[in-house]
Order: C-alpha cells, then structure tokens, then sequence
C-alpha cells in the first residue's frame, strides 16, 4: 500500500516505544489509604484482599515498607468502637483519638513520609452519616462545618501534613483553611475530595470501618449519601465543586471514584490549574481482586493499565490500594 503515515513505525521496537510514551508511572504518584484499629493485631478486611486494619505497631512496619518503595503519602482511616460513635460524632475532635495518636507516632518514626487524613464525620458517628443528621432526617450542613473545623485543627496539631475534607458540605474547605489559619497552621495543605460521586463503590470502605448509613433510634436516617455526595449522572456540577474549592483555597481537588469517573477527571484537568488526585476507591479495588483470585484477569497488567489510565485523564496523583504492589512492581520493570 502506498501509506504516507504508518504509526506503527514507533511501535516497531520497546526503545522507539519508551521513547514515544505519552505518560508513565512513579511511586511518588501514589497516596496509599491504610486503615488502623484499637486492635493489637493485623485484621483483615473480607472485602478487601490484601487490605487490613492496622494495629499502631504494624502500621508503622507498613508505612516503612512503603517509604522503601518509594511511596511518598500514606491517608488514615480509623475504625472505631461503636462505644464511642455518638450522634455529634465527637470522638472526631478527641486529640488523644485513634487518628492523633497514629499521626504522631509516624511523624515521630518516620518524619519524611507525608501524612493526609480524612476530615468527615462517618466514622464517629453512630447514624454513619458524613454529618450531624438532625430529628428530622436532616444532615446538617454549617452544624457539621464546625465539627470538621475541630477535626482538622486537631489532626493538624498531632503532624498531618495534608487534610482531606471527604464529607462534601457546602463551604467546609474555606471554613477548614481558616480554621487552619487562626491556629498557626497556614503550612498544612487541603487535599480536597471536590468531586466525590454518591457512589455504590465504596461498599467494601465501609464494611472496613463499618461506617454504612443505619438506623439506631426511631430518628428517620437517611439510607444513602446523595443529599450531599454528587449525582453519578452529573458531570458539570463537579466544575462548579471544583471552582468553588479553588476560591475556598484548596491545594489538591480530587475525584472520586476514579476509575468509574475518568471522563471527570479530564474535565478537572482542562478547567483547573491545580494538582489533580484520583481516588481508586474500595469496589474498584476489591472488583480487580476478585476477578485476579478467579484467575480471570492477570492482576499486575490489570492494576498498571488501570493506574496509567488516571494519569492519561489528567490527575497527577492516585490514591490506591494496589499503591505498594504497583510501587514493587514498577522497580521490578
Ligand atoms: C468517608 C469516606 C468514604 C471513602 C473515603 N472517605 C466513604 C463514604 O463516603 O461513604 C471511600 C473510600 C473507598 O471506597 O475506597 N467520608
């Protein structure tokens, strides 16, 4: 055939491929999310192969081990007793809490890794609501503000290096950045969860925390987070999230989930200047798991190719569970 152009002249060899490659993969791109428990061993999590809850001791061996991967971000999830989960979801702002301590344990051992946390009420809160759910079935939007303000200054006190707001009320960035301000914290960075998408993903999250939505009293609860987590069926609502943080004073704005949300991702990237973060979030984590244990898909060519398409959308960097075997497997070649 008489061809002009014939692309496949830069795919002919591995050296002409490398050199064509559009994007690649590094172990500093990644933030690796880890759940701790009050527990004093390693738990872990059904849904999640390979996840656990973290007793303080063996968080500390992990988070090491993934600093020697390169992995430059670690984010902390708590898993609470249900003894200390009230309605105001106070145990949140406890400085001796779950969170401050393994905060301060890490800065003590391991100065150099970056700490985010999460900034929601979920946890802590016996309804499993993001926010104060009023006698009406309301979650309460400015109540909850001041609540995740405390959260933030208390998490910042114990060393977080970055705060990530995932709770998706009206305002809570700015609130949080000033809060931050007024107690000596302009250093601390928010990574904002911008776009976070009222999601059937996260299913496996919360049976690690069990933090689902439920009822405890005769108050009505609300069984699902779309009054205040995105509509999947948005797409540019998600610029107006991330205009909004951007004015409020965010440093990161991420989307999640990720991989179900690509074309949001892409979005983000054209409209924002901003380092943009992709959550791989628990279902789409526990799907590729499932499917590798089967042997239906090959795990390490699945997990890469699936890393790589966030970086191809636009984000720079990627929270994920595969976050050290992906590092491993990058050195590995
Ligand atoms: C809590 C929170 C959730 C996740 C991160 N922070 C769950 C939720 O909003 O219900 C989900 C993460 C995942 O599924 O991996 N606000």
């Amino acid at each position: 055939m008489d061809l002009t152009y014939r692309p496949r002249r830069l795919r002919r060899t591995p050296s002409l491929r490398e050199m064509v490659q559009e994007h690649s993969l590094n172990a500093a791109d990644f933030i690796y999310p880890l759940f701790v428990h009050e527990g004093a061993e390693v738990e872990p999590i059904n849904a999640m192969p390979g996840a656990n809850r973290w007793d303080l001791d063996n968080l500390i061996a992990e988070v090491e081990r993934a600093w020697k991967l390169g992995v430059r971000c670690i984010v902390l999830f708590p898993k609470v007793a249900d003894s200390l989960k009230t309605e105001d979801a106070a145990e949140c702002y406890n400085e001796n809490g779950l969170i401050p301590r393994a905060i301060r344990k890490l800065k003590q051992e391991l100065p150099e890794m970056t700490i985010m946390t999460d900034v929601a009420l979920d946890p802590y809160s016996c309804d499993g609501h993001d926010g104060i759910v009023s006698s009406q079935g309301i979650v309460l939007n400015d109540e909850t503000i001041e609540n995740l303000c405390r959260q933030a200054i208390v998490q910042a006190q114990a060393g977080a290096d970055l705060i990530g707001p995932s709770d998706m009320m009206d305002g809570r960035v700015g609130a949080i950045r000033e809060a931050l301000d007024d107690e000596g914290f302009e250093h601390v960075g928010i990574i904002s969860y911008t776009a976070k998408y009222s999601s059937a993903y996260y299913g496996p999250f919360r049976e690690a925390l069990d933090s689902a939505p439920r009822l405890t009293s005769s108050k009505p609860i609300p069984k699902d987070k779309s009054t205040y987590q995105m509509d999947p069926a948005n797409a540019r609502e998600a610029i107006t999230e991330a205009q909004l943080d951007e004015q409020e004073g965010a440093d990161i704005l991420m989307v999640k989930p990720g991989l179900a949300y690509l074309d949001i991702i892409y979005r983000l990237r054209q409209e924002s200047e901003l380092p943009i973060a992709a959550y791989n979030v628990s279902g789409e984590y526990a799907m590729v798991k499932a499917a590798a244990q089967q042997g239906w898909i090959e795990e390490k060519a699945v997990v890469l190719e699936t890393l790589l398409s966030f970086k191809r959308a636009g984000a720079d960097l990627i929270l994920s569970y595969h976050a050290c075997d992906a590092a491993d497997w990058l050195r590995e070649g």
